[in-house]
């Protein structure tokens, strides 16, 4: 067991930081009085029986966990608009207090599940007192309804084991088409939102100069 928390120890380490730093990027838009395309952060470092599952059923031998399984330090950022995705993952992609060592995109390209979420690859350099070890973080940035969907589907293929029955399965898909719905119509009503306010201050502005 002290193996095990000597190995997962930069990844808490890791997790706890980039809780930090992901967190203030909000702060900093509430500042600045901006939309934060950041809603809220989570961050977990997998669990122990999980790390192991995941190991046995993927073939990955235990002393290569740190360089194949990419998720033992997982991060969510979740987002009210689609757009905001984007400007997100731009942000991350500015950074230079880590690299971005690989980007998959299943909101372009949803999985057959139906889960869409962004998904970005970090090496993060930790400094430990015998020097810097770098491990890999997965960042997943996904909308509300996105998020939503997945945390239900998550509970359910734990349940089932991800043989779900057939009612359950079709109810998921139609779940999944609903969150997409959900987000589409969001982002239509903040576009309107949006030219409301620019025709709004067109007019103020038509003001001033009479
Ligand atoms: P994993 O073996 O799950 O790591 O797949 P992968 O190595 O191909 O990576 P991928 O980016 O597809 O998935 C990584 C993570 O995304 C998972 O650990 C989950 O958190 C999440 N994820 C992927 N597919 C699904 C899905 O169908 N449902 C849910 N709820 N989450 C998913
Ligand atoms: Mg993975």
């Amino acid at each position: 067991m002290k193996h095990w928390e000597e190995f997962l120890a930069p990844y808490k380490q890791a997790v706890d930081e980039l809780k930090v730093k992901l967190k203030g990027m909000r702060g900093q838009f509430e500042l600045e009085h901006h939309h934060s395309p950041i809603e809220f952060v989570t961050g977990r470092v997998k669990p122990i029986a999980s790390i192991l599952d995941k190991a046995h059923q993927k073939g990955i031998s235990l002393d290569k966990l740190g360089s194949e399984l990419q998720d033992i330090a997982g991060l969510r950022m979740m987002c009210q608009f689609v757009d905001d995705i984007k400007r997100v993952v731009e942000l991350l992609r500015q950074r230079n207090d880590f690299e971005i060592i690989e980007e998959r995109d299943y909101i372009s390209h949803k999985k057959k599940s139906g889960y869409r979420s962004y998904h970005v690859v970090i090496k993060y350099p930790v400094q430990t007192i015998n020097g810097e070890k770098s491990i890999l973080a997965e960042i997943q940035i996904r909308t509300l309804a996105m998020n939503f969907w997945a945390t239900i589907e998550h509970s359910l293929n734990y349940k089932y084991k991800g043989q779900f029955p057939e009612d359950i399965e079709t109810r998921l898909q139609r779940a999944a088409e609903a969150a997409f719905w959900l987000d589409e119509e969001m982002s239509l009503i903040r576009s309107e939102i949006k030219e409301a306010q620019r025709a709004f201050l067109r007019k103020a502005e038509g003001k001033e100069k009479n």
